[in-house]
């Protein structure tokens, strides 16, 4: 297939990226910098310069392929305080693939997360679906990704093969500069690897690599209207993780406190005290699905978190 990629150069498309390339399809990446665009190139994708908010651009680009990948988001902006435009943005570009799209049975593959689906449960792929779903406990920019996700999924009644991969809170991996990298970071700063209350609470995980060949086969053969699951660990407790992290740097392991949780951990509080473990059976059973590379744990015990002197 021709694939139009945006997000391309990202943690998670530049691993989505090989994915494709070597199962023998072709790659058009979105790159809106001369620097991601060589890396595109570097890749052995094609480049379409663009942005997300060129919204005539992304429809050309998606009419000329044979299917969409969605992973670019304005994460920057997103982190510096205006979520809800980043979302904005996001919803915009979106709707422009379904119209792009309709009626061509090409697939296309969004982006989307667990984290909140069904707090203190498992999470499984049948939550987050339906009318009202968005309404739950999210907010603002949070709320509206959750709503661009269900009018993914309802793309199918357009005849677009679309699905959406929800990812756990940490794609781990050599080269993470995501939450884990923050954790650690903040390890080292305070002198201490903490976790929020008895730390129990958990995280699903999966191994960016693992996550990449999820794209690749959700391209190629979900059905219309799937949610996916690119869960490999169900539910890792905080604390387990904050303890590989305090042998690691030969730091003590404490507990926070719920109301020191924000001054300690600052923004990644509210991420970390979350309990949202999610599980992925009915993806694997769907489309044979099977993670090979390391568990979250294993990954950090392996070292590389640690080998940059700022954590990062
Ligand atoms: N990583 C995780 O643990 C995780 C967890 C849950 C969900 N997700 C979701 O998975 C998707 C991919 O995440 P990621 O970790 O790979 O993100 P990332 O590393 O931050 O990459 C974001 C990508 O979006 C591109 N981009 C940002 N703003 C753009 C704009 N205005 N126009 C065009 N391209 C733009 C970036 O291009 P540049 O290279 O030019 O910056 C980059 O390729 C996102 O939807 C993310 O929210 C990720």
């Amino acid at each position: 297939m021709r694939v139009f990629v945006t997000g391309a150069s990202g943690w998670i498309g530049s691993a989505v990226v090989p994915a494709l390339i070597g199962a023998g399809h072709q790659v058009a990446g979105l790159a809106r910098s001369d620097s991601s665009a060589a890396a595109l190139t570097a890749a052995g994708a094609q480049v379409h310069r663009g942005t997300l908010d060129d919204l005539d651009s992304l429809r050309s680009a998606a009419a000329a392929s044979d299917g969409v990948i969605h992973l670019a988001f304005k994460h920057d902006i997103a982190f510096s305080g205006d979520f809800q435009g980043a979302a904005d943005a996001d919803r915009r570009a979106v709707e422009t693939f379904g119209e792009a799209l309709a009626g061509s049975d090409r697939p296309f593959v969004l982006a989307s997360g667990t984290l909140g689906l069904a707090p203190g449960r498992v999470a499984t792929e049948r939550d987050g679906r339906g009318p009202g779903s968005a309404a739950t406990s999210l907010i603002g920019g949070a709320q509206t990704r959750r709503a661009t996700a269900e009018m993914t999924l309802s793309f199918a009644s357009r005849s677009v093969r679309s699905s959406v991969v929800r990812l756990p809170p940490t794609v781990h991996g050599e080269g993470d500069n995501g939450f884990m990298a923050a954790l650690v970071g903040i390890a080292r700063d305070k002198g201490v690897s903490g976790y929020i209350g008895d730390g129990s609470n958990r995280w699903p995980a999966v191994h960016r690599l693992d996550a990449a060949h999820l794209f690749r086969l959700a391209l190629e053969k979900a059905p219309a209207g799937s949610a996916l699951h690119a869960i490999a660990d169900e539910g890792v407790p905080i604390r387990a993780i904050a303890e590989v992290i305090g042998r690691h740097l030969d730091l003590p392991v404490v507990a926070i406190s719920p109301a020191d949780a924000g001054e300690h951990f600052s923004w990644l509080a509210g991420f970390l005290a979350a309990d949202s473990p999610a599980s992925s059976a009915l993806t694997r059973e769907l489309l044979g699905w099977q993670p090979t590379h390391p568990g979250l744990l294993d990954d950090l015990d392996k070292g590389h978190y640690f080998d940059h002197p700022s954590g990062h």
